[in-house]
């Protein structure tokens, strides 16, 4: 079956452009644009969706609307765009086009992963109880646990690859269940269906963190989820030249609230990085395909090794929640973590690279390599890194697209490298 765009995505047009889009003639081309994607795969939606060429210029590529204001014809006439912060054609076209990828009616992106997750977190209140993966990227937890407690918002981090664990969670007050999977950087797998169905019984959201994986190879929405959020600077961009965020969903009253949201408290994403990410999407069919290629044959060869304790990798037979990956994802993604079983080791395995880049961050065309109990992982508490895994040995690699055997030769050096 093609990845397309279900139903909805043709009032992505008529709904989350209403208001905002110039001319009736322009809204009317692209219903029609959107028509026809309707009927095509992932990679056309990717190329196509919100990319109308340009209606003043003809331009293919979205121009970039570097500007804060746009001029009024008279009091109260406008094209559909009055202030830079509540909304830029570039930026628009962004939007439009990840909610396509998603399966979404409604996309908002804003200025970084944590700023769409800080936003999202806005349609809960103080007294309200929200359960969480525990083990979710470092900075989302400082955010919930370090920050948004001081506001009155409850939150229980739960292991959610167990749904007994989310359902003897639930409270009265439970509004939202987070999850992240596969979780960063012990890659535990979530049963998306399996947790919507228990929080829907409950009333509460169900929020994906779908970082990992892109709209390529997991799609939340289409297991229930009601809102994915994504670090854009990720995959979808994949060029680690900018930092953005979004967040896509299907309620009207939700999207309302995350757009007015992204009004007030004005964390959006800039014209030219808006541009970025688009850039970035329209490949990302391609990327991703060599991603999961590379990163199982990464996976195969440190499985092997001797000098690697463990690997952590949902498309190794040996992983637990093997069988559940391969249902609810298209792939496995490159994103691999391995424990050499010591600091030391790790550190020589790191500082021994020579093609791979010792860098924070992941999803890019190269191959990062890093340290996440020093690094994306240091605000979280040393007991609850032990507990989850997150040792002194752990090493993570983000499998970049350059040449498989090239990346596997600089990881073997390195790893030969090791007890020297
Ligand atoms: C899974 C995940 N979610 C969210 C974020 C935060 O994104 P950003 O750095 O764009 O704010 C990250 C960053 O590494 C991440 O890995």
């Amino acid at each position: 079956m093609p990845w397309c765009c279900p139903e909805p995505h043709l009032e992505l047009t008529l709904k989350s452009c209403a208001g905002y889009y110039p001319i009736l003639a322009f809204k009317s081309r692209a219903l029609g644009f959107l028509n026809i994607l309707y009927f095509m795969g992932f990679a056309t939606t990717a190329i196509h969706a919100g990319q109308e060429p340009d209606s003043t210029s003809g331009a293919v590529s979205i121009p970039i609307y570097q500007t804060s204001t746009y001029a009024q014809d008279g009091l109260g006439k406008h094209k559909g765009f009055e202030y830079a912060r509540t909304s830029n054609p570039t930026r628009l076209a962004l939007e439009r086009n990840l909610a396509a990828l998603e399966g979404a009616q409604f996309g908002y992106a804003f200025a970084s992963g944590m700023a769409a997750i800080d936003a999202t977190l806005r349609l809960v209140r103080a007294g309200d109880h929200v359960i969480v993966s525990d083990n979710t990227y470092g900075g989302t937890n400082r955010l919930f646990k370090r920050v948004l407690a001081n506001y009155g918002i409850e939150f229980e981090f739960v292991d959610t690859s167990d749904v007994t664990n989310v359902e003897s969670a639930i409270k009265d007050n439970t509004r939202m269940v987070f999850v992240e999977t596969p979780t960063n950087p012990v890659m535990i797998v979530t049963d998306l269906k399996a947790v919507s169905d228990v929080a829907h019984a409950s009333g509460a959201r169900v929020v994906c963190d779908n970082t990992f994986m892109s709209p390529y190879l997991q799609r939340p929405l289409e297991f229930g989820v009601d809102i994915v959020v994504h670090s854009t600077t990720k995959f979808l961009n994949g060029h680690s030249d900018g930092i953005g965020g979004a967040v896509v969903l299907n309620n009207e009253d939700d999207a309302n609230w995350i757009a007015f949201i992204q009004n007030s408290a004005g964390a959006i994403l800039s014209p030219f990085d808006s541009w970025l990410v688009m850039r970035g999407t329209k490949t990302l069919a391609l990327r991703m395909e060599q991603h999961d290629k590379s990163g199982r044959a990464v996976a195969a060869f440190l499985e092997d090794h001797p000098k690697v304790l463990k690997i952590y990798y949902p498309g190794s037979k040996s992983h637990k929640q093997h069988d559940l990956a391969k249902r609810q994802q298209k792939g496995f993604g490159s994103m691999v973590s391995f424990d050499v079983g010591s600091l030391e080791a790790a550190r020589t395995v790191l500082e021994s690279v020579k093609l791979c880049t010792l860098a924070e961050s992941l999803g890019g065309v190269e191959t990062l390599v890093c340290h996440p109990a020093t690094m994306t992982h240091a605000s979280v508490a040393p007991e609850v890194r032990e507990r989850l895994g997150i040792t002194d040995g752990l090493v993570r690699i983000s499998v970049g697209i350059e040449d498989t055997d090239d990346i596997i030769a600089d990881i073997d050096q390195a790893l030969s490298k090791v007890g020297k």
